[in-house]
């Protein structure tokens, strides 16, 4: 079992990849805080991964806000007594043009997509630290390489994204505590359910095998246990020289091209010290 005891903190994971992401850890040992807002669902995840020998603990918190956030992660150390992997995983496209945008959607949306990620690390690196041991794996998106016109917002915090994983990767590195990040190609998930609404299940699958083939060089869209699997390398002693990078996981669509430069020492106290 590759995460025999590991305790993880999946945010979004009533659905789709969150969802496969916490079955597929506790079938490596995991045990597994489910935090979602679609408390239902939350509930069955937690049940099912219960009804399979692991421990897990269904979780409330709007991950856009920071009281949720310190909440749920009091709650997890209250349960499991410690966090060993933290996935930001909880997210949901919105935005439009430029003409169209405005400040209030802005705020909203990166306050979901950025400034959630931001927030769940503050309140479970020091937890992490203690141990100097720990396991971050950030959602990104190819919409962060990829521009296109009418989600403006949603691809500027998935951009901000990959900068917050590769800043928080150096300075982490020297505690033991790896920060990694997936771009997901399109995958099918609800995630998906705003532009389908009012669609058979018919029309539904011919739009994503539309897409899929138009988009995706593999010729169709991925599934939820197909970034699962990715995300148990960057959780698990399989990857254990790696951090600060980005894996696209995308069906052959172009990558990122990247590096991660030290310009100096993790030491360094930095500016306006
Ligand atoms: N599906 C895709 O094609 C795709 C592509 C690129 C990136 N992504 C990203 O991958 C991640 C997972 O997406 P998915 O496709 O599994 O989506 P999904 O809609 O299936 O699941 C996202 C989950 O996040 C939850 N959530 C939404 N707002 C929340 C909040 N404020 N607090 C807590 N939970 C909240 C939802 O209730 C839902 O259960 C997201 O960050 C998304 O932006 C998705």
């Amino acid at each position: 079992m590759l995460l025999e005891n590991r305790v993880a903190v999946i945010t979004g994971s009533a659905n789709g990849m969150g969802k496969a992401t916490a079955l597929k850890f506790a079938s490596e040992g995991c045990n597994i805080v489910v935090n979602d807002i679609q408390m239902d669902k939350a509930r069955e995840v937690a049940e099912a991964i219960k009804a399979g020998g692991r421990d897990a603990i269904a979780i409330k918190a709007d991950v856009s806000k920071s009281e949720d956030i310190k909440s749920l992660i009091g709650q997890a150390i209250d349960k499991f007594g410690k966090i060993d992997i933290l996935i930001t995983n909880a997210g949901a496209a919105g935005g439009a043009d430029l003409e169209h945008s405005d400040e209030d959607e802005w705020d909203r949306v990166l306050a979901l997509n950025l400034k959630g990620a931001f927030m769940l690390c503050k309140a479970t690196v020091p937890h992490m630290k203690k141990q100097r041991y720990g396991k971050i794996i950030m959602l990104s998106s190819m919409g962060a390489v990829r521009p296109s016109i009418s989600v403006l917002a949603y691809h500027s915090a998935k951009s901000g994204i990959i900068g917050l994983m590769k800043n928080l990767a150096f300075e982490l590195a020297p505690f033991g505590i790896h920060v990694n990040c997936i771009v997901p190609g399109p995958i099918e998930t609800p995630f998906w359910d705003p532009l389908s609404v009012g669609m058979s299940e018919e029309k539904k699958q011919a739009f994503f095998a539309a897409l899929g083939k138009k988009e995706v060089p593999l010729g169709r869209m991925g599934k939820p246990e197909e970034i699962a699997g990715p995300a148990l390398f960057f959780a698990s002693e399989l990857s254990s020289y790696v951090t600060g990078q980005v894996m696209c996981v995308a069906g052959g669509q172009p990558g990122i091209t990247q590096s991660m430069t030290f310009i100096s020492a993790p030491e360094s106290e930095g500016f306006g010290k």
